[in-house]
């Protein structure tokens, strides 16, 4: 079993147990401690929809089991029959949101590796399946952890580090991507302070990153998504980091809404900004920004706060959930490979997203 490390505070955001899928629900954070046991095809593409998993590497991760649990009612068809219904259930699944390159990328992985099996049986194949999921699920600790090194040198004591929406823990399984670097400076004793963006509407950084930091006695102080430009203005933010859902070839990057405008106010202030990702963010079939689809959700996330409405009836209400950052305000991208910039092809030939 593959479990998830450093965040001994709460239940692993997923666990594979015994050919259960099991999720912590994410939209009941910080109050409740809830895990979801995903039981088919429909329930993990609401827990994708639904942002119950969520963060680009745990959505991949999520995708690999979830796919295998989507397979579980189909191991007594014939084989051919199998591989078509893994296609469909593939597609299906892949439909559940858009932005995160990880939820097409872990899947595809999942095809190829069926496509490279000669399973004469469809039990064999799905027991290559779940083998696979476990991998990916592997690899996002290990990535993380990269990340962590990479990143590590950019903290030094004192610093102010500001940082958006969540891309930590939760948001993977294992040190999260922008927290990769804020956990190790923690972890190497270094003393720093960290200034978590709320992120309207959902909130992530308020009831996530606020939260994980806080349990792993990280010094951690919420702002409104406003306050960040005067933060910088007034000195105390040194660096920026953020995680993203893509990267296109020419580093352009999609990351939660609000993004964009963190990065140009760093710009302005002379402020570095990095973005942290595994290579497996990188999308090199998505040439820029330009073609990366952003995600539109519903009205109700914008007009109502924690269930109450707070915005008058029948008002026009634009929701995108993410937005897109060009390549010219990005200092650099922290990966598991050091930290590297567009164009990105030689350094990671045959480990992006291939189209
Ligand atoms: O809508 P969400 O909560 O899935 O958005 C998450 C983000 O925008 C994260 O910053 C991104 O997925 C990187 S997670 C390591």
């Amino acid at each position: 079993m593959v479990s998830q490390r450093n965040f001994p505070t709460l239940a692993p955001t997923i666990e594979w147990r015994d050919g259960d899928l099991l999720l912590l629900d994410q939209t009941r954070l910080p109050h409740d401690i809830v895990i979801e046991h995903v039981a088919d095809a429909a329930a993990v593409w609401r827990a994708i929809h639904e942002l119950r998993v969520r963060g680009a590497p745990a959505i991949g991760v999520a995708a690999g089991y979830g796919l295998c649990v989507a397979m579980q009612d189909a191991r007594a068809l014939p084989v051919a029959e199998f591989r078509a219904e893994l296609e469909r259930r593939a597609a299906y699944l892949d439909s559940a949101r858009p932005t995160a390159v990880n939820l097409s990328w872990s899947l595809k992985r999942m095809l190829r590796r069926a496509h490279a099996s000669d399973a004469r049986d469809s039990a064999t194949l799905y027991d290559a399946l779940v083998d696979e999921a476990k991998r990916i699920h592997a690899e996002d600790i290990a990535l993380c952890e990269g990340i962590g090194v990479h990143g590590l040198p950019l903290i030094e004591a004192g610093a102010g580090v500001l940082t958006h929406c969540n891309a930590g823990a939760l948001a993977t399984t294992g040190l999260g991507t922008a927290t990769a670097p804020i956990y190790a400076a923690h972890r190497a004793g270094i003393a720093f302070k960290v200034y978590a963006d709320e992120t309207r509407p959902l909130l992530q950084g308020a009831r996530l990153t606020a939260f994980e930091l806080q349990q792993a006695g990280v010094d951690v102080t919420l702002v409104i998504d406003g306050a960040a430009a005067s933060l910088m203005s007034q000195g105390r933010v040194d660096l920026v980091i953020v995680g993203t859902d893509r990267v296109a070839a020419n580093g352009d990057f999609a990351n939660k809404i609000g993004t964009l405008g963190v990065a140009i106010a760093a710009k302005y202030f002379g402020i570095p900004f990095y973005v942290a990702c595994p290579s497996s963010t990188l999308d090199f079939s998505t040439a820029s920004g330009a073609q990366i689809e952003i995600e539109e959700r519903g009205d109700a996330e914008v007009t109502h706060l924690a269930g109450q409405r707070v915005a008058p009836q029948g008002i026009a209400v634009r929701n995108p959930a993410f937005d897109v950052t060009p390549h010219a305000l990005v200092t650099g991208f922290i990966t598991e490979r050091g930290i590297v910039n567009a164009p990105f092809e030689r350094l990671f030939e045959a480990e992006g997203n291939a189209a």
